[in-house]
């Protein structure tokens, strides 16, 4: 708990407005989109650096957790206040400052909602490729401090591919520029790496330049169905194979198209057992053949319907019911263990047979969608409480089975809480104890976010 003169100090910093110590008040900032729930002895909501400084000086010397947070949009827990303290909510630096259209890069604050950013830059002619599912309300410093990936990745790569640098206050309140506004920059230690998917732990994003590319002049946009997952999967390692580099190549199983037909309350699939939604972006010329290769292609692997977007709003249609998926499973079980394993691309049939495999020895209902073009798949195991130690056994044996196949347990969620106790099998003791003298030397008393990314942290 904090006491009366450190509530007084952190009000004069941000302003009385700006600091929120009613139950009400927690409760909206004590959550992520993981369901876990924690409240936090306060919320500071700061307007600039210099405020962050402030308030994690104060922290170190009053020795309080603060834990910094954009929408809550998050899927490991990152943004929940586990150790109590203040959360550190950045929703009100949300200026987009700069669009250097010549330079093709950007400079926003870390509460800029990402879809915000997109459409902005989109009328410029301009793209912000990384797009989180859910975009429309989660925000760039979230992004960053993930390092969110999205549907696009599979061609254009996920958020550390785009930020060029950063503001960043660490932990003990030093406020540091990392990185440059240009494409290359090899000064010293590559802190903004660093920073990106750092959770939390070793910095407060306050400002962040992206890089842009040019908006590509055509998209198109397929949906392919299959009366079986195996062919669904050999279809898709069949593009990637095939050299074309969709933007977006994403695999949707039979529960995840049912839960997502009732939730919209619409039919997809007409019955299909797994659905591969592909997209492709270029000039014109190149994007109509493309999309002709892949859909023929998804035909000779078994696709028993194919349905091409004829405009813009049957592509929304299509993007609507993907991004829609994480919320609608929740119409099949009130609890989902949701993992975002990678494996190696070539590798999506073995991964999703081993899970079948996996779901009928455990007597579990898993549902498996996501980045098939990047071999990232949303692993969703969906529980009563009853289930849940089993489902803690099935964890285990899936990120084994990632593991085997050089994949990595996260893909684009990060660690937070939900993952940090399986962060050891995957970068073993030597890893684990260099990341663990880093939080160290950056934040000796532990302020940043305790209690993630490390077990007992
Ligand atoms: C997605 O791709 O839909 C998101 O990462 C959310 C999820 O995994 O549920
Ligand atoms: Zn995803």
């Amino acid at each position: 708990m904090l006491k009366p003169s450190v509530l007084n100090e952190l009000k004069e910093i941000v302003g009385p407005s700006h600091l929120f110590t009613s139950p009400e008040e927690l409760v909206v900032y004590s959550y992520d989109a993981t369901r876990t729930e924690a409240l936090p002895w306060a919320v500071a909501r700061p307007a600039s650096a210099r405020e962050v400084s402030d308030i994690l000086i104060l922290a170190n010397r009053e020795r309080f957790p603060v834990v910094p947070r954009g929408a809550g949009t998050g899927m490991s827990g990152g943004s929940v206040p586990v150790q109590g303290g203040v959360v550190l909510s950045l929703e009100r630096m949300n200026a987009i400052s700069e669009i250097d259209e010549e330079n093709m890069f950007a400079v926003v604050g870390p509460g800029v909602v990402t879809g915000e950013l997109q459409r902005e830059v989109e009328s410029w002619g301009l793209m912000y490729p990384p797009d989180p599912a859910s975009q429309q309300f989660c925000t760039l410093g979230g992004n960053v401090a993930e390092c969110a990936g999205g549907l696009r990745a599979v061609k254009y790569g996920v958020t550390k591919d785009y930020v060029l640098g950063l503001e960043v206050v660490l932990p003990t309140g030093e406020i540091i520029q990392t990185g440059a506004r240009t494409i290359k920059s090899v000064a010293g230690y590559d802190l903004t790496r660093l920073i990106i998917g750092s959770e939390g732990t070793l910095g407060v994003i306050t400002k962040i330049i992206l890089k842009l590319l040019p908006l590509p002049e055509s998209v198109e946009t397929v949906a392919a169905f299959f009366s079986d997952i195996d062919s669904a999967a050999k279809a898709s390692s069949k593009i990637i194979s095939s050299r074309i580099i969709p933007r977006a190549l994403e695999f949707v199983d039979q529960a995840a198209l049912r839960a997502v037909e009732n939730y919209l309350k619409q039919d997809l699939s007409g019955g299909a057992a797994a659905m591969l939604l592909i997209e492709v972006d270029g000039p014109a010329i190149s994007t109509k053949v493309e999309i002709d290769y892949i859909e023929a292609l998804c035909r000779q692997y078994g696709a028993v319907k194919v349905k091409k977007a004829e405009n813009d709003a049957e592509r929304e249609y299509f993007w609507k019911a993907r991004r829609s998926i994480s919320a609608a499973l929740y119409t099949i079980k009130p609890k989902k263990i949701n993992e975002d394993i990678v494996v190696p691309r070539s590798r999506i049939p073995d991964i999703l047979r081993e899970m079948a495999g996996i779901a009928k020895r455990h007597g579990l209902l898993i549902v498996n969608f996501g980045h098939a073009g990047d071999g990232n798949i949303h692993t969703n195991i969906m529980i009563d409480d009853a289930d849940l130690p089993r489902a803690k056994e099935a964890v285990k044996e899936i990120f084994e089975s990632v593991l085997r196949m050089n994949g990595s347990i996260t893909g684009e969620h990060g660690i937070g809480m939900t993952k940090a106790a399986y962060l050891p099998m995957e970068v073993g003791p030597a890893a684990l104890d260099a990341m663990k003298k880093i939080k160290k030397a950056l934040d000796p008393n532990n302020i940043l976010n305790p209690g993630k990314i490390f077990l007992n942290a």
